[in-house]
């Protein structure tokens, strides 16, 4: 068995020698632009255009993250860089969920229990104790109650919030109330003191964090975009911040990666950055489940992780 290999990174080796001791008869190889071997599987985290483009013989493609927006919208933009009909998988979880429920709970304690309104009074030695908020007017909803979504709700559960999710399709999540399809959105949104955004980057949601969705929050809502930056008008943004209808941001993923220097959010006292790390791929537990799936497809079962390529994730 031949596996191709491909991420940014110039040293690949945690991968190839992961994969080799998992699978000690596959040869795994780094891909470069020379390369048009043959090869059974592929490897891929932001591939160049030539890698997977006539690899019409691959059994499997394997995206190293959760989200196959890039992918996806390389396909639509060079039409043939991915090979039709060769099942594309994603990474279900391995790792992701726990760093992103860690980074959700400390975001969502910070702010409920105004810990960044308290910092920036430190920084003008003011002593100022503020009216606390109270739970039952602190509902937090979770734009997409997926694999990382709903363990997120649970985690929030868990510590006694009122937490909502908002899917295509309805869910069954034990004490998270469920909203479902665009026409439930903003009957979802009226109820969120703060919105956790969760959704793959589609066509269907690009730009949804947007002013209209902002105004169908309650006033000085609170927002953790997590999904990816196309995701957020970031104008409407800055005017609802401006206005105080939404009343602090925290930003993990932007339209432009890094963050330009001269952006408005860098400086914005009430918008917190971190530079896309909600939840980073933990190579060991990603080749655990890569490797069930290649052992999945050649045992002629279905591999876990599938992409409906029609929907976008
Ligand atoms: P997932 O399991 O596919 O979940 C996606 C959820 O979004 C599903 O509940 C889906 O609804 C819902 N959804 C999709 N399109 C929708 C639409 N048009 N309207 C309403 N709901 C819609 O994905 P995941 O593994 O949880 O990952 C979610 C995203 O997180 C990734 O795509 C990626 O962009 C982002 N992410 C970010 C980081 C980071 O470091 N910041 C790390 C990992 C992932 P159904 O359940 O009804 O299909
Ligand atoms: C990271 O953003 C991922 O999609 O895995």
């Amino acid at each position: 068995m031949n596996i191709i290999l491909y991420t940014p990174k110039s040293d690949n080796k945690e991968w190839i020698d992961g994969i080799s001791k998992r699978l000690p008869n596959a040869k795994i190889r780094a891909w470069h632009p020379e390369d048009k071997e043959h090869a059974d599987y592929a490897l891929v985290w932001r591939p160049p255009h030539d890698m997977l483009a006539s690899r019409t013989s691959l059994k499997g493609i394997f995206v190293l993250g959760a989200g196959v927006d890039a992918l996806l919208s390389q396909e639509q933009q060079q039409p043939g860089t991915l090979p039709a009909g060769v099942p594309l998988m994603r990474l279900e979880d391995t790792g992701m969920a726990l760093q992103m429920q860690e980074y959700t709970l400390a975001t969502v304690l910070r702010y409920f229990r105004r810990l960044d309104e308290y910092q920036l009074l430190q920084q003008q030695k003011q002593w100022k104790p503020l009216v606390a908020h109270q739970r039952e007017n602190f509902t937090i909803g979770i734009l997409g109650a997926g694999v990382l979504g709903t363990q997120v709700a649970q985690k929030l559960v868990e510590l006694g919030f009122n937490v909502r999710g908002w899917s295509r399709s309805a869910k069954n999540i034990p004490d998270v109330e469920s909203f479902h399809g665009a026409e439930q959105l903003h009957k979802f949104a009226s109820g969120c003191k703060l919105l956790i955004n969760l959704l793959p980057n589609t066509p269907q949601t690009v730009g949804i964090l947007n002013q209209t969705l902002f105004n169908a929050l309650p006033r000085h809502a609170y927002l953790i975009n997590l999904g990816r930056g196309m995701q957020l008008v970031e104008g409407d943004l800055l005017n609802a911040l401006q206005h105080g209808q939404i009343a602090a941001a925290t930003l993990d993923v932007f339209i432009e990666e890094p963050l330009p220097s001269m952006h408005p959010f860098w400086s914005h006292p009430r918008v917190s950055i971190t530079p896309h790390i909600g939840a980073d791929t933990r190579p060991e537990l990603a080749m655990d489940n890569i490797v069930a799936n290649i052992q999945a497809i050649e045992a002629g079962r279905e591999p876990v992780g599938l992409v409906d390529r029609a929907r976008g994730y």
